[in-house]
């Protein structure tokens, strides 16, 4: 009898982001989850309240709580959620000492203990963040994403599908550009069942659920006043995790290393991306109108800043 491979998944950042991550990769039975944290006893406590929910929720991967990097030893994935949120008037570039020399450390480790691992980094900001993790890494580039795009579109597919009152899972859209107020929602990219939405719904209303996908994360984090959103952020990772974890060959909006794609090298940012086993196996070059390609420079401006913040920080 042959045996089938069980998938490890180690989860760094045991926060909101980070342990939902971990819930949502053992319900979707992708593997076994180790979840770290610097906090002592967080990632412990965590790991094992969600490893004793799987007999009633019915899956059977285990969830190990840790604050040694020696425990993510052979991970097949890494998703790296550890580092600041947003709060109430900050933007995710506030964010960038501070999260900078967290990723950096943590990229050590990475490099140490799981050398083979496809990385994924959710910390803001992301684009930067990636980017930092790239050079700090030294992984081959396909096996350094950035999730970004995921939930940016799964936001503006809501917001299409409770406009038309149908269901999410009917709509489809693409979101490329940076993760931040700059991003670009393709509306001639979004369907419900193959009809463009151009046909179904009105260029004002358009307008309005791109303007609410862009401040998406604003909204949230506006609501919940202590913090940022983390159901919506998890999910798309452990999505991502998904596609890598079964080879599944998924095109989602991810943030990769450009290498001239629309005009643009050296800079991680969201772009169509086939995700399997070796991570991104392929960016697709969308045609774009001119001024969709503006605001993506635009938003590639934006992302050079951060990093060469970095630089006069002296992380990068
Ligand atoms: P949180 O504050 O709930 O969790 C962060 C965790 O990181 C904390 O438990 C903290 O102890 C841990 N941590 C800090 N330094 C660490 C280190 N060196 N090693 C291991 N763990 C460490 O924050 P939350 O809500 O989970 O957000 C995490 C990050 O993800 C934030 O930067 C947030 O802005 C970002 N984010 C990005 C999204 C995206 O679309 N890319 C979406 C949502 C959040
Ligand atoms: C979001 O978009 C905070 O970046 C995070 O919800």
């Amino acid at each position: 009898m042959s045996v089938g491979k069980r998938f490890k998944i180690a989860s760094i950042g045991a926060g909101n982001v980070g342990a939902s991550v971990a819930q949502y990769c053992l319900e979707m039975e992708l593997g076994d989850v180790v979840l770290t944290d610097i906090v002592e006893g967080l990632p412990q406590g965590k790991a094992l309240d969600l490893t004793e929910a799987g007999p009633i929720r019915g899956y059977s991967g285990i969830c190990t709580g840790t604050n040694d990097y020696a425990d993510i030893a052979g991970a097949d994935v890494v998703v790296v959620t550890a580092g600041l949120p947003r709060k109430p008037g900050m933007t995710r570039l506030d964010l960038l000492g501070t999260n900078g020399r967290i990723i950096s450390g943590i990229c050590e480790s990475i490099a140490t203990h799981a050398p083979n691992a496809v990385v994924i980094i959710v910390t803001n900001p992301l684009d930067v963040m990636v980017y930092l993790a790239h050079k700090k890494l030294g992984f081959p580039a396909n096996r350094v994403i950035g999730m970004a795009g995921c939930l940016d579109s799964a936001r503006m597919r809501s917001f299409v599908a409770m406009e038309l009152g149908v269901s999410m899972k009917n709509v489809d859209t693409m979101v490329l550009g940076s993760h931040g107020d700059d991003m670009v929602p393709l509306p001639h990219y979004t369907t419900v069942s193959g009809i463009p939405i151009t046909k179904l719904i009105s260029q004002e209303r358009i307008d309005a659920i791109v303007e609410r996908t862009r401040k998406g994360g604003g909204e949230i984090v506006a609501l919940l006043k202590t913090g940022s959103a983390y159901y919506a952020p998890a999910a798309s990772a452990a999505r991502m995790v998904q596609s890598v974890i079964r080879d599944e060959k998924q095109l989602l909006p991810c943030a990769a290393l450009l290498t001239g794609q629309y005009g643009l090298n050296d800079i991680f940012m969201g772009v169509p991306c086939v995700l399997g086993a070796n991570g991104v196996e392929q960016i697709l070059e969308l045609e774009i109108s001119e001024a969709d390609q503006q605001s993506l420079h635009r938003s590639a401006g934006e992302v050079q800043s951060g990093i060469d913040g970095l630089k006069e920080l002296g992380i990068l």
